[in-house]
């Protein structure tokens, strides 16, 4: 896993975009996983000011949202639909086609489940899958005791969970008890993963994840097994990783490590 260490929360933010907008400049018909939450809203303004002022092009970008509650209308002001409309889709020249947020009017939940599989893998699979991560060390909706090789399905959010969305309705009883969302096992598969923590709340999550066991105990840590994932922390959240000196080391010399393997070819070749 590749830790990038920065200040504060915003520029975890505009580094998320600017990895994003390479990745579309590199390939247009990107296939992206997103997530919702308070993490990439920095992100997604950053994406829309590049498009808005610099043209960035969504048209043949095709995306994929992780995670969806069970039984809200994409019009409802909670729903993870209506999120992605309001802080990025709807300002940006993005295809309606290529849009997938998991539906919560689903009439067979499982069957569809089983289809958003099959549709990410017709799209040719995810290249780039944005991540946040949640204090108990979730990705997506699944919760601590999620399988680490789950694929998309419907999941009970734990009590917390619902006690802690509970601000976000009138009163808890309307806070959905289940969710539609992509597994860990879903989530690894996509090419890269670019995961972004910003704030004290998630140090021990994110220490947790990169430097605990692989546990299904914080679900995040199964990125540990996978080829090719970014961290982008604040100060804060990377305040609680022991190994945060040498990880700074890593990147300061980054930019070195090609200039020594290019005099290496040079030497060998006798240049
Ligand atoms: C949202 C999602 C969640 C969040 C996580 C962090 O689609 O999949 O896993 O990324 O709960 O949420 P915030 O960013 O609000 O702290």
């Amino acid at each position: 896993m590749e830790v990038i260490i920065e200040p504060t929360a915003k520029e975890v933010g505009i580094m998320g975009a600017n990895i994003i907008t390479e990745h579309i400049l590199r390939k247009p018909a990107l296939v992206l996983g997103l997530a919702t939450g308070s993490t990439p809203l920095i992100t997604y303004n950053e994406l829309v000011r590049k498009h808005q002022d610099g043209g960035l092009d969504f048209s043949k970008v095709v995306t994929f949202n992780l995670d969806e509650y069970l039984g809200l209308p994409p019009t409802h002001p909670q729903s993870y639909a209506h999120f992605m409309n309001e802080n990025l889709f709807d300002h940006i020249n993005i295809d309606r086609q290529n849009i997938h947020v998991p539906s919560g009017l689903a009439l067979d939940p499982h069957g569809y489940c089983e289809s958003y599989e099959e549709d990410i893998k017709r799209s040719g699979g995810i290249d780039l899958q944005l991540l946040g991560i949640g204090r108990d060390g979730h990705i997506g909706f699944n919760e601590p005791g999620s399988s680490l090789g789950s694929r998309t399905r419907v999941k009970t959010l734990t009590r917390e969970t619902v006690q802690d969305n509970a601000t976000f309705f009138r009163n808890e009883s309307e806070v959905p008890r289940f969710a539609i969302t992509m597994g860990a096992g879903t989530i690894t598969q996509a090419r890269r993963i670019l995961l972004l923590a910003s704030g004290a709340s998630k140090a021990e999550a994110v220490a947790a994840t990169v430097e605990g066991p692989v546990s299904a105990s914080v679900t995040a840590s199964v990125l540990q097994l996978h080829p090719d994932v970014i961290l982008i922390a604040d100060e804060e959240a990377a305040s609680k990783l022991e190994r945060r000196a040498y990880y700074r080391w890593i990147q300061e010399n980054k930019s070195q490590v090609n200039g020594v393997i290019s005099r290496q070819i040079r030497e060998r070749l006798g240049m």
